[in-house]
């Protein structure tokens, strides 16, 4: 504390304050009324109504639960290797998680989008955010698999993302971190914070058909950290809103010097005039490295390519492009009334909740009502953009979501709770306590155009006495919260995987029947696959092994391989030949320094082996397939490097010798 001033202690009070207070609301106690089980059972063989995507923290993963019963249907590998399904382990899943550092086999997913038409969840494709090494993937919902993941340049901490305008024209990215941009030496003294460090926003396009994402411009901005972004809706399309912090450019102890100013910002970005820039040639190109992931359902196969090149605008030259909102102290979320007339910004240290009218903030810029500007970026009147405040709504609001009835629900962190607002009148109806410290909270639909309105989950920070307890870390936490009437009504608490971040609610019937249920073999088109018994193989090229294997209720073919030597690098390319749906079949090989493969129906995955000793190594099927999958088996005899021992592979004709037999057999060898 030894150079700070006397406000400077004074906010690092505060701060202690938040470490120590967040946690248990005060009379916290446990009522939950005697519907709540009746609301949330779902009984056996019955669907949920909803599926709940999850953002899994720094286990780099998805999940997906169904709500209201909160059970885990599926952890969705998105951004960290997955061992139990074979992701960034298989040969066709490793380029996947390729980046302009190589293969990075982990991450920090923040938060979810779900792809959306005309406001309102379409049901095809959800998006997840890397904040650690930036990148945005979007998965398939017809899979339930990571179809896509693109990098970001001039970015680090990808934390404001994806967040995605109402048809989904572009997953935009905000950088939590400034940085010197990826063109320029970004050897310089860390304090020269406020020459050399800028803040990217980046916009990908995304193919309407087929999801096809490309970063289709970025714009770079003052060096603050973009916390979080909404698009706007409605009468406010068009426009993007983002939350920014640090707009005191610190670059150390952020947690006292990050916090000297009243207000910072939001920003508000006129992406239309951004096209338009664009199409007018505006934009400047600039040299960077990104890598782009597709994963191809045909071939079973991702592929990744780097990428060297990017647009950038500047928002320093190019006029009604941005302008910047006074927030109120370090604001956290930014979010979009469903008709898109309101940006609720929650600042982190804020007493009050700022309402913004989008009509006043057009009033206020045709009017030039600026109070000055910021790196050649107008800011705004406070006032004259304020559609009023929410006073004494509680303490650290983060986020806030609608329901379908003109109502607002904010999470506050130090105060635990979740509360209830109206947004024309900016009261506060309700309060609902959570355990405890909630940091994200969704309501199904709750940003989009047709909020749904019945459930809430919060996601909160820490779990304490909330379940049996599991050594030093506990299990994150969601509450469900019953919202259909006047008081929210805490109905159900589930463990969650990783850390919960953002999530977001979709109605089943949106998803569930478009499901793929198996892959068909006649459009496989994997280079080693091998559609059906007849076409196995096992070929040599070099050191290098290429075995084309089946696998089908209960075998694999071949299931005897003989003529690997050591010093090889095995490739088993296995192919279900299952048509059928549920009918996974794995694949272990004993001393592999891997993962199983879990392949699907229909599906080609390749496992790399390279086998460090001489002896027999046993292969299995990992996933319990029929009565006799613990027939499922084989093996492969490895020699030494050099040996003679001639390449075979066999199903079922390779019997047994008798003993006598075999002592012939090795003589006629012995004698070669
Ligand atoms: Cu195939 Cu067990």
């Amino acid at each position: 504390m030894k150079n700070l001033n006397f406000k400077q202690g004074l906010l690092f009070l505060v701060s202690l304050v938040f470490m120590t207070t967040s946690c248990k609301p005060k009379n916290a106690n446990n009522t939950i009324s005697a519907d709540a089980a009746a609301k949330v059972y779902v009984a056996p063989g019955k669907y949920d109504e909803f599926y709940n995507f999850v953002s899994g923290g720094f286990s780099g993963q998805m999940s997906a639960y169904g709500l209201p019963s909160g059970r885990l249907l599926r952890v969705i590998p998105v951004f960290s290797v997955d061992p139990e399904k074979g992701y960034g382990f298989s040969e066709e899943t490793k380029p996947m998680l390729n980046t302009s550092h190589g293969f990075v086999p982990w991450d920090d997913l923040h938060h979810v989008q779900l792809s959306k038409t005309n406001g309102d969840y379409d049901g095809k494709w959800v998006f997840g955010n890397a904040n650690n090494t930036p990148r945005v993937a979007r998965i398939d919902l017809k899979t339930f698999r990571t179809a896509e993941i693109i990098e970001l340049p001039n970015s680090a901490g990808n934390h404001s993302s994806p967040f995605l305008t109402e048809n989904t024209e572009y997953v935009v990215a905000g950088t939590r971190f400034s940085v010197p941009p990826d063109d320029v030496n970004g050897d310089v003294p860390i304090n020269t914070y406020k020459k050399n460090f800028k803040g990217t926003l980046s916009f990908i396009s995304v193919k309407k058909e087929d999801g096809k994402m490309e970063l289709a411009f970025q714009i770079e901005c003052p060096g603050f950290n973009f916390d979080l972004s909404r698009a706007g809706k409605g009468v406010s399309h068009g426009w993007f809103f983002f939350s920014c912090y640090n707009t005191e450019q610190a670059n150390t102890l952020l947690e006292v010097n990050a916090s000297q100013k009243d207000k910072d910002f939001i920003l508000a970005v006129n992406w239309k005039k951004a096209e338009e820039y664009l199409k007018a040639g505006k934009g400047k190109k600039k040299t960077v490295r990104y890598a782009h992931n597709t994963y191809n359902e045909k071939t079973h196969t991702a592929t990744s390519e780097i990428k060297t090149e990017v647009i950038v605008l500047d928002s320093k030259e190019l006029k009604d492009l941005c302008y910047f909102i006074p927030c109120p102290k370090s604001p956290h979320g930014c979010d979009v009334s469903p008709t898109g007339e309101y940006i609720v910004g929650s600042g982190k240290l804020a007493a009050v909740i700022p309402v913004f009218g989008f009509d006043k903030m057009l009033k206020t810029i045709q009017a030039k009502d600026f109070i000055g500007s910021f790196e050649g970026i107008p800011v705004l009147k406070y006032e004259s953009v304020l559609y009023g405040e929410v006073k004494k709504p509680g303490l650290g609001p983060l986020h806030t979501e609608f329901d379908n009835k003109g109502n607002a629900y904010t999470s506050f962190f130090v105060s635990s709770e979740v509360v209830k607002w109206n947004i024309k009148d900016l009261k506060v109806l309700d309060r609902a306590s959570t355990y405890y410290s909630v940091g994200h909270l969704t309501v199904a639909g709750g940003d989009t155009k047709n909020p749904n309105g019945k459930y809430l989950v919060a996601y909160n920070k820490i779990t304490k006495d909330r379940y049996l307890p599991t050594g030093p870390e506990l299990s994150q936490s969601a509450q469900l919260f019953d919202i259909s009437g006047d008081k929210m009504q805490l109905i159900l608490d589930f463990p969650t995987i990783g850390e919960p971040h953002y999530a977001q609610i979709a109605p089943a019937d949106l998803i569930k029947n478009n499901s793929t249920k198996f892959y068909k073999l006649d459009e496989n088109k994997h280079k080693y696959a091998s559609i059906g018994e007849g076409t196995t193989k096992v070929v040599r090229e070099g050191k290098t092994v290429h075995v084309y294997m089946t696998a089908i209720r209960s075998h694999f073919s071949p299931d005897n391989i003989e003529g690997i030597r050591l010093g090889d690098d095995v490739y088993f390319h296995v192919t279900n030949l299952e048509q059928d749906w549920d009918v996974p079949h794995g694949f272990g090989i004993k001393g592999a320094a891997n993962a199983e493969l879990l392949i699907m129906p229909g599906e080609t995955q390749t496992l790399k082996w390279t086998p460090d000793r001489v002896g027999m190594v046993p292969i299995y099927c990992t996933d319990f397939c029929s009565a006799l999958h613990q027939e499922m088996q084989g093996y492969v005899r490895v020699s030494p490097a050099g040996s003679k021992v001639p390449l075979s592979y066999s199903l079922g004709t390779n019997m047994p010798k008798e003993v006598g037999e075999e002592k012939q057999a090795l003589k006629g060898k012995d004698k070669k």
